[in-house]
């Protein structure tokens, strides 16, 4: 295993395990808020109770603000997890996107960028999406959160449109999910560690905390709440090449997100305090319409087929073998000749007749329909080639 594969590795399952911690938590706090008892006969200061059974014994908590004396000298915080996570994702980044040239990074078949130009494009947009974000939110956050709100996701989908007539769709997908992260950590360094750091200063003065602080940190976690599962899609992304492959990726992420967002809100708005629920019909149909919008666009727009180019005849199995040597071998051999990929990737390896009818299925998937492979078009593979490849696997992929 070579350096850059060991970093991938353990950034990975770091990236993982640290997300895992963060969002967890994060889903146990607002089940937490959603679910106190606020009865008539708290405490002046109590903001709820509740009581919970886990690990062999009772929890009994309670959520409340402090008297000036009552500060405990050990408390708690929640903020490594999403640094670790946020970290480690950028290491991932630097690992997977940066190094080796940029190689994943850039398709020249999108745009032919040079590796400086696309990392800078890459870090500038992670930097200016922060600021806009924060700046919109400012000026329109108290006032006019709905068209914040809209401006906001208009702007997200702006983003993933213009990443994916920038980078390989793959990374296009996760320059967004870069994106999101990055946005999310802004709101718990930059808006909710400083409230929380003003509700500690209030409390030891024994006044009451600054609202506009708590206000805007409030509504920076709801944003951060929804935003949890259209990333965790990105996350996945990777996997699906027949979305980030497609020429409307950008529109499929759009929607998935959309449908995934949708699907957080309305689990969100499911409680209703003191462990009562809106009856299912209430949410979980309208949480299923929201999956069913994310699932039913991501289904239906990979559909949408691009007018392509035909052969114009018969392609035997000589031929297509002539292609696969060509523009595949490089990678995909026992002894790969590729400068990056001295394995061959996910062990698909195409150095005889059988290996190559056996993964026709696959061939026609990532070389005909989605162009996700050869790898970033490294190989420049033609469109006559694919529609070469095409026409031997619909006549029946067969060894003559
Ligand atoms: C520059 C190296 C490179 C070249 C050239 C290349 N591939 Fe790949 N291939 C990869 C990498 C990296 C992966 C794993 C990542 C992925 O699936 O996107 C992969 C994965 C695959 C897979 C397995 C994943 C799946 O979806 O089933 C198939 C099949 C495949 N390639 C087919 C091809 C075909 C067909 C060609 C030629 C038209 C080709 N590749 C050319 C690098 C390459």
């Amino acid at each position: 295993m070579g350096l850059t594969e060991l970093l991938d590795v353990v950034f990975r399952w770091a990236h993982l395990i640290a997300g895992i911690m963060w969002i967890g938590n994060s889903m146990l706090f607002n089940w937490l808020d959603r679910n106190l008892e606020k009865g008539a006969s708290l405490p002046r200061l109590s903001q709820g109770k509740i009581f919970m059974v886990h690990s062999g014994a009772f929890y009994d908590v309670e959520k409340k603000l402090l008297e000036p004396g009552e500060m405990p000298a050990t408390l708690h915080w929640f903020k490594w997890q999403n640094f670790a996570t946020w970290a480690t994702g950028i290491s991932l980044m630097v690992v997977v996107y940066y190094l080796n040239g940029a190689a994943f990074l850039v398709d020249p078949s999108v745009r032919a960028l040079t590796p400086t130009v696309a990392i800078a494009i890459s870090v500038g947009a992670l930097v200016v999406a922060w600021l806009v974000y924060d700046l919109v939110w400012r000026l329109l956050g108290a006032r006019m959160p709905a068209l914040a709100a809209a401006l906001s996701f208009a702007a997200l989908c702006g983003a993933a449109w213009g990443f994916s007539q920038l980078f390989s769709g793959r990374a296009a997908y996760i320059e967004i999910g870069v994106l999101i992260g990055t946005v999310m950590t802004g709101n718990v360094w930059m808006v909710i560690v400083p409230s929380q750091r003003e509700l500690m200063a209030a409390t030891k003065e024994g006044r009451d905390q600054d609202p506009s602080f708590s206000i805007r940190a409030k509504q920076r976690s709801i944003h951060n709440n929804y935003l949890t599962y259209p990333l965790l899609f990105i996350m996945l992304s990777n996997h699906f090449p027949s979305a980030y492959g497609h020429q409307l990726n950008w529109l499929i992420l759009c929607v998935v997100m959309l449908g995934g967002a949708g699907v957080r809100h309305f689990m969100n708005v499911r409680y209703l305090g003191a462990g009562a629920e809106l009856p299912r019909a209430r949410w979980l149909l309208p949480a299923a319409v929201a999956a069913a919008v994310g699932i039913g666009g991501l289904v239906g727009l990979t559909r949408v087929s691009a007018t392509r180019v035909q052969a114009s005849g018969p392609v035997g199995f000589a031929r297509a073998q002539e292609i696969i040597v060509k523009r595949c071998a490089s990678c995909h051999a026992a002894v790969p000749t590729d400068d990056v990929f001295k394995v061959a990737p996910n062990n698909v390896v195409f150095d005889s007749a059988a290996q190559i009818q056996a993964m026709a299925p696959r061939i026609l998937e990532r070389a005909v329909k989605t162009s996700t492979m050869p790898f970033v078009n490294k190989t420049q593979m033609t469109e006559a080639e694919r529609a070469e490849l095409g026409a031997w696997i619909a006549a029946g992929a067969r060894l003559e």
